[in-house]
């Protein structure tokens, strides 16, 4: 390993300290009723696709395909770049984001903070993806294409990781609940429960594309992400998200927990995890709602609090 491989390691190894081991909340849906969340919006760039994003890289440096003078690169409209885009400003690595026009101005400005390039396609992400493959065909020495969709690091930062912490937290877990996109964090799970007796649950995005939830996907409108491993996640526990409960489901939990606000995956996840009769489930939030201005407001600006629940939210650590 060359010395500058050794030094890029070692400050990869170091930021790995700074990511994960994430709280876990008790969350009221009811005055009554609780679930646990886990809470990966306390990631440091603020959602569970910190993992992942560590992951593929540290990966890519331990074995010489990044090393210092390396431009990162993905097409993303979401949490991935984000959590690229910090892993890199940490390094010292230029990263390049290819994205939909249609981008939120707040995911822009975080981007940017962290000194992303930003690359813009029309069309949909497919077409960013597009765009960026025709850009390392010109120069394909230049670039390290992460690709979440195929890359196996990202599935197994949650087996390594999130799911281990899940169990340890709270050993008396029966259901776990979290959301489908790339296929990396069902797909971990699936590995980390197989043998548990902890079932694990999957929810995707609504069937409605039209009403769909950012960050989430459903295999009725896209083909399976390389990753997902549909024979180790199970067919018959993967639920659509219920775009109708969506938003009085957010605002209850507002209600209910002191003014918090999930984030609308995680909302699309308690959709289906709500009718659950598992004493102790576990949703994996995979980032909060500060992330979603627009979000955030509807749902602050919709309802009073309630006094708190008997007990107030409580972290497991
Ligand atoms: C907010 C949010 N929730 C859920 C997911 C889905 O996770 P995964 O890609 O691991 O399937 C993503 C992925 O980008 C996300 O950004």
């Amino acid at each position: 390993m060359s010395l500058t491989t050794q030094s890029l390691s070692n400050k990869v190894q170091k930021l790995a300290t700074q990511v994960g081991n994430t709280p876990i909340r008790k969350l009221w849906l009811t005055p009554q009723r609780f679930i646990y969340m886990k809470e990966e919006g306390k990631n440091p760039a603020g959602s569970i696709k910190d993992r992942p994003a560590l992951n593929m890289l540290l990966h890519a440096i331990l074995n010489g395909e990044v090393t210092q003078g390396t431009v990162i690169a993905e097409s993303t409209s979401g949490n991935t770049g984000i959590g690229l885009a910090w892993v890199c400003h940490e390094l010292g690595l230029e990263y390049h984001n290819y994205s939909p026009s249609s981008l939120s101005g707040q995911k822009r400005d975080i981007l940017a903070d962290f000194g992303a390039h930003l690359f813009f396609s029309e069309g949909g992400t497919d077409d960013a993806t597009k765009m960026l493959k025709a850009k390392i065909e010109e120069d394909p020495n230049f670039y390290f294409w992460v690709s979440q969709f195929t890359n196996d690091n990202n599935w197994r930062a949650h087996l390594d990781h999130t799911a281990p912490e899940v169990l340890r937290q709270v050993p008396h877990v029966q259901e776990v609940w979290v959301a489908f996109g790339s296929g990396g964090t069902s797909t971990g799970f699936a590995h980390a429960l197989k043998n548990t007796g902890v079932k694990l649950q999957v929810v995707q995005n609504t069937l409605l594309r039209e009403q769909r939830v950012e960050g989430m996907r459903n295999l009725a409108w896209i083909s399976k992400p390389p990753i997902a491993d549909l024979d180790a996640i199970g067919q018959d526990n993967m639920y659509n998200t219920d775009p109708e409960t969506l938003i009085d489901l957010a605002e209850r939990i507002y209600q209910y927990n002191d003014g918090f606000i999930v984030g609308p995956t995680t909302a699309a996840v308690i959709t289906q995890a709500e009718r659950s009769q598992a004493k102790d489930l576990v949703v994996v939030s995979a980032d909060n709602g500060s992330r979603y201005l627009d979000w955030a407001k509807q749902i602050s600006g919709a309802v009073e609090l309630a006094a708190p629940a008997d007990e107030p939210l409580e972290l497991l650590v």
